[in-house]
């Protein structure tokens, strides 16, 4: 599995000083207050649990599944909801936490739908940022790291569903996905 990466661009250690970083902003920025993490499965469910342990304010979670991308790297643009939330989220302060943004779509779509169902507020976490690659613009409260334009996999992140359980985010070589 670790033959397939061209290179690590974060290590376990620097993601779980990051992690913490970001659970005691979020912390200090909802004193008082109740969190809804709504993880945007799947490839945000590792980075969730570990953020999760990292706030110190109530949380609740919960989880939605869309579809982006299919099996392959590149967006089509076509968001679909596979799986609803399981909980109503009126009233309540939601923090998407999603694994990636590369063209905004996905995110772009899930905010303004769950704005729709009448939240307190809704904030955005993501553990990792493409920038260069948007498409459209979402407000990002909370990013782990900015990347650079590279195809990655670990901590949660895929390519067919493969290297989920790599504890570290590594480039993947170009003839692992037959670029
Ligand atoms: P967006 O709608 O283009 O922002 O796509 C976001 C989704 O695409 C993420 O939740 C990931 O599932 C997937 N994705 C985008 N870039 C990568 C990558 O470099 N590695 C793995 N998955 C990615
Ligand atoms: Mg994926």
């Amino acid at each position: 599995m670790t033959g397939d990466i061209k290179k690590v661009l974060l290590s376990s250690e620097a993601i779980d000083q990051r992690v913490r970083e970001l659970g005691a902003q979020i912390t200090a920025d909802y004193q008082g207050k109740e969190i809804l993490m709504i993880c945007i499965l799947r490839g945000a469910v590792i980075f969730m649990g570990d953020l999760a342990l990292a706030i110190k304010v109530p949380v609740a979670l919960d989880f939605m599944a869309v579809s982006s991308y299919g099996g392959g790297s590149t967006s089509s643009g076509v968001v679909r909801i596979l799986k609803d939330l399981d909980e109503s989220v009126e009233g309540k302060h939601l923090l998407i936490v999603e694994d990636i943004i590369d063209s905004g779509l996905t995110l772009q779509y899930l905010t303004e739908n769950l704005k729709s169902r009448n939240p307190a507020s809704v904030k955005i976490c993501t553990l990792l940022n493409k920038p260069s690659r948007r498409k459209i613009e979402v407000d990002v409260a909370y990013t782990g790291f900015e990347i650079p334009d590279e195809f990655v996999v670990g901590y949660g992140l895929d390519y067919a569903e493969k290297y989920r359980n790599l504890p570290f985010v590594g480039i993947l070589k170009p003839e692992a996905y037959g670029a």
